[in-house]
């Protein structure tokens, strides 16, 4: 790789990071690129090189308020820059595949938005892609950022040790409430050309990503079922991540507003998903419950520095749920940041994840999750849209089986 230069003073190379997409991710990942490397000690120092945005005053503004260096206003010029060794994808999933294999194949390292594409076929496109890649040096990450969060990370720790036992039951929910109003505008992530499907992959996908990250064990197959309350909406005006403005004509909603399935686990688990934006009074309830033979955790992104361990082997006269404040010394990403008590926020994932990305870069290895990790989400997304249609139990088909194909 020619991208990382020597920094002025001698400390860690700099690489060059190029962002397409500068609304709700785009300001999430910008705090974390200007972030990591003042709290971290990074192998490689990133330097916010170039934002890309389609309008250019637009964009200027936007660099302006997030700390870019410079503006593109075509993101095939971004790619093609020397100055610029990753490229970091923030726009809706309908435009991650073009864009990440086009870098990809250009040399350049990718972090690509969740959900990784909107078919399983643009996945597998983007996997073979990062594979190719990979073989040249050349890394690729899919950002499923809450698996950053310390007290999931935390969780992961605990059930790979023991500490409950054989894993029996997964119970996860994503719950929002953001599109409940019937007069809410037909935003992008409400049309399936834009976002291929709607609560499924925006805020699903994650659920799977984090139970398949804290339990080690991967969806098998799945029965499930899909639900649009409210069928037409106003156009949109202005839009950008969870906000919009309505026009006075109206068009068809083609996603679904929730999703709800049973799935079996690869280790024997069973397990339950709920995802939905007509959640009335939930904001960004990420609820997940894990029991095992031994105890079970509980999570709740609401609460965020939180975890719950239920302890089966304690005397009964004083058993419960203990709750765990995930911000002491030693509690995974913890150290860098303050002393115990003093929490963390929806922020501090995104830092976490770019100082995971970065630290696998520096050393040479494979970040996770890969866009092969990503594709395996999109085939249980996949699975679910089938069953949902036929009324059928869906086998997830093996990711490597379908890479290799
Ligand atoms: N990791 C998470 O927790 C998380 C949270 C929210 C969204 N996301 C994902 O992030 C992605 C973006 O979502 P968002 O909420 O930021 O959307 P958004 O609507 O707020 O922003 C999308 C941005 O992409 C830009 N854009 C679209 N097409 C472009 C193009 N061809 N060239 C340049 N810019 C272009 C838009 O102008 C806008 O700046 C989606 O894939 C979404 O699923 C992930």
């Amino acid at each position: 790789m020619t991208d990382a230069r020597t920094h002025p003073n001698g400390r860690a190379r700099e690489l060059g990071v190029g962002m397409i997409g500068y609304s709700f991710m785009g300001a999430a990942h910008s705090q974390a690129w200007r972030t990591a490397g003042h709290f971290f000690d990074l192998p490689l120092s990133p330097r916010m090189t170039v934002l890309c945005g389609r309008n250019r005053d637009a964009a200027s503004a936007a660099a302006l308020r997030l700390g870019w260096d410079s503006v593109e206003a075509d993101w095939r010029n971004v790619i093609e820059r020397d100055d610029v060794g990753l490229i970091d994808i923030c726009t809706p999933s309908n435009s991650h595949a073009e864009m990440a294999i086009a870098a990809l194949e250009a040399g350049r390292h990718v972090l690509c938005e969740k959900p990784l594409a909107n078919t399983v076929d643009e996945a597998l496109a983007m996997t073979r892609a990062a594979e190719a890649a990979t073989a040249r040096g050349v890394h690729s990450m899919v950002g499923f950022t809450y698996r950053r969060v310390p007290a999931i990370a935390l969780a992961r720790q605990l059930v790979l040790e023991g500490a409950i036992g054989d894993i029996r039951h997964v119970r996860a929910q994503y719950l929002q409430d953001w599109i409940t109003d019937p007069g809410f505008p037909l935003v992008w992530r409400l049309q399936k050309e834009h976002a291929g499907s709607g609560a499924l992959g925006d805020i699903g996908a994650h659920i799977v990503d984090l139970t398949q990250f804290i339990t080690g064990q991967h969806v098998t197959s799945v029965t499930a079922l899909l639900e649009t309350f409210i069928k037409e909406r106003p156009l949109a005006g202005e839009a950008s991540g969870l906000q919009g403005t309505a026009s006075t004509e109206t068009g068809q909603v083609t996603v679904d507003d929730a999703a709800l399935w049973l799935a079996r686990l690869s280790g024997g688990a069973v397990a339950t998903y709920e995802a939905t934006r007509f959640a009335t009074g939930r904001k960004n309830a990420i609820r997940i419950e894990i029991n095992g033979s031994n105890g079970s955790l509980a999570f709740d992104f609401e609460a965020m520095n939180e975890l719950f361990l239920y302890d089966g082997t304690d005397e009964a006269r004083i058993a419960g749920f203990r709750r765990i404040l995930v911000t002491e010394p030693g509690h995974p990403y913890v150290d860098a940041w303050w002393p115990p008590g003093h929490l963390l926020g929806y922020e501090h994932g995104f830092t976490h994840q770019v100082v995971d990305l970065v630290t696998a870069i520096g050393a040479g290895d494979a970040p996770v999750p890969s866009f092969a990790d990503g594709l395996q989400v999109q085939q249980v997304l996949a699975a679910v849209e089938t069953s949902a249609h036929h009324g059928s139990w869906e086998k997830v088909p093996d990711s490597e089986t379908a890479v290799g194909a």
